[in-house]
């Protein structure tokens, strides 16, 4: 075979399909898992990001819409149905335009990252703004796949988690055995939960003999999950985890707690600096939301909470690309210097 088929053909007998489904599939997965130097020295810690924006639509969703818009397209409907912060919509639009599918996407008015938005534009979605947040989206387009012949791709779909454990049989793949402390964002829940199943299902089939504790990292805007309490008007910087009612509530709680984990919030401020902690010391440019693993990484090693010499992989959810107007919001000179072009090294101070 030419390469990597994709996570349905890479793990066949953990990732079931329909009997004779055409596989839909754009070579998710495989994705890098880089060892952090800089991350490592600060922490004291042996620290790994698994780097999801190098995934086809940028994120860890196409492991999770694969298989979701596989089985779509094998029951002979003709749509797909979701509600998203932006990565969720710019997924299932891919997809669907490569099964020959149309797609509806609900999201929230004013709250997804640009580049999300021309993804759903160009892969040809039906747009639907809702003055509203994620979790009025979900609950619509929940609503309108029960009533109507259209499938729903949101993570509540349990398929779609299915193909999300694939990322954590990936690291175990690579590292020979699971890490002790795996770092990731928190929204909607799914990936936590997909990450835990698929870690304890290696485990219960003896490919790893451990599985590493759960730490999951909500923004301070919009930590139900840390409060205990569902947030009404949940309000972040990083808008992929805006979410106020997480849909996987249940089994990431449990996660938590089975594998001896915990759940922390982030200032806006300190995702935001792990942003950027991130493009300039790792090279690794990332989506805010993404930055929270890491943010919490930092946050956990400095309380103490996270023991030294750890083994750690750190979720990066999202490529930075999704979300040009962060990068360029306060970060940097955003005005280019213009030079005369024999002028360039002294510009630099090069000389
Ligand atoms: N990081 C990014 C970049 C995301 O887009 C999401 C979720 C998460 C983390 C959190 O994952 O919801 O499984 O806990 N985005 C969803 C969406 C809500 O609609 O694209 P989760």
């Amino acid at each position: 075979r030419p390469g990597w088929p994709g996570i349905i053909k890479a793990y066949p007998s953990r990732i079931p399909v329909p009997e004779g489904a055409e596989i839909v599939t754009l070579g998710e997965g495989n994705t890098p898992l880089l060892p952090a130097p800089h991350l490592s020295e600060l922490t004291g810690c042996d620290v790994y990001l698994k780097v999801e924006g190098a995934n086809p639509t940028g994120s860890f969703k196409d492991r999770g819409m694969t298989v979701a818009i596989t089985h779509a397209k094998a029951s002979g409907l003709k749509a797909v149905i979701c509600a998203s912060t932006g990565n969720t919509s710019a997924s299932a639009s891919a997809y669907a335009a490569r099964a020959g599918l149309t797609t509806a996407v609900l999201v929230p008015q004013g709250k997804i990252a640009l580049g999300k938005m021309a993804q759903a534009v160009l892969h040809g979605a039906r747009i639907l703004q809702i003055d509203g947040n994620f979790d009025d989206c979900l609950e619509l387009a929940r609503k309108t796949a029960a009533d109507y012949p259209v499938t729903l791709v949101n993570s509540v779909n349990p398929v779609r988690l299915v193909g999300q454990k694939s990322a954590a049989w990936e690291i175990c793949d690579v590292l020979g055995g699971a890490p002790d402390v795996h770092c990731l964002p928190v929204g909607n829940a799914g990936n936590i939960t997909a990450y835990w199943a698929g870690y304890t299902e290696y485990a219960a089939d003896r490919v790893v003999d451990t599985v590493p504790r759960m730490f999951g990292f909500q923004a301070s805007g919009a930590a139900p999950l840390v409060s205990g309490e569902p947030v009404a008007d949940p309000e972040t910087v990083a808008t992929a985890i805006r979410v106020g009612s997480p849909a996987s509530w249940e089994p990431a709680v449990k996660a938590r707690t089975a594998s001896g984990g915990l759940f922390e919030a982030v200032t806006d401020e300190r995702i935001l600096d792990a942003y950027r902690l991130l493009a300039r010391r790792e090279g690794v440019f990332v989506e805010p939301a993404s930055a929270t693993s890491v943010a919490g990484l930092l946050l956990t090693a400095a309380d103490g909470r996270l023991p030294r010499s750890s083994t750690v992989v750190c979720t990066v959810t999202g490529h930075g690309l999704k979300d040009p107007a962060t990068a360029l919001e306060g970060n940097v000179e955003v005005e280019p210097l213009t030079v005369d072009p024999r002028a360039v090294a002294s510009a630099l101070d090069l000389s």
